[in-house]
């Protein structure tokens, strides 16, 4: 059984992952407007993924017998001014995001929720991923600089991107 406060923080969590969906939503079609078509590609898997998160966690209440509550999604940006900015806003995101994890954590271990505790590590281990991927890009961005020619090869490199659905939600 999930406490009370533990269904809010976990319905505030996928209300995060669904915003979080829509960001990077927001930054594939800003990137499928200038025509850089493997940003967009690369974020629009991200997009998926972060629909994932939030499925993954709707799956854990429902398997509880906790009520899923969609709460409002706030609006995002729409243009960014070059790829770095996004891989930027990105890596600072998923930092964000990693802390919203590990405060469930500390949560779930102050309430002795194992169960929670055993779902929260997914997350805890793919935020792990999630932080080393948009630090290569802001990385691989930052040394591109203003080269255009190097933009494009990144951009070759983003479009070969593929999703895969995490073996949780097979
Ligand atoms: Fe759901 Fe990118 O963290």
């Amino acid at each position: 059984m999930i406490t009370k406060t533990m269904q809010n923080a976990i319905n505030k969590q996928i209300n995060a992952e669904l915003w979080s969906a829509y960001l990077y939503l927001a930054m594939s079609m800003d990137a499928e407007a200038k025509a850089l078509k493997g940003i967009a590609n690369w974020f629009f898997v991200q997009w998926l993924e972060e629909q994932d998160h939030a499925r993954i966690f709707q799956n854990y209440m429902n398997s509880s017998g906790a009520k899923v509550i969609l709460l409002p999604i706030d609006k995002v940006d729409s243009e960014w001014k070059n790829p770095l900015d996004m891989f930027k806003q990105t890596l600072k995101h998923e930092k964000e995001v990693t802390e919203m994890i590990n405060e469930l954590v500390r949560m779930a271990m102050n309430e002795g929720d194992f169960a929670t505790l055993s779902r929260l590590q997914w997350f805890v281990d793919e935020q792990v991923e999630e932080e080393e991927n948009a630090n290569d890009l802001v990385d691989d961005f930052s040394r591109a600089g203003n080269d255009f020619g190097t933009i494009l090869e990144l951009d070759s490199k983003l479009a070969e991107r593929e999703y895969s659905k995490p073996e949780i939600l097979k």
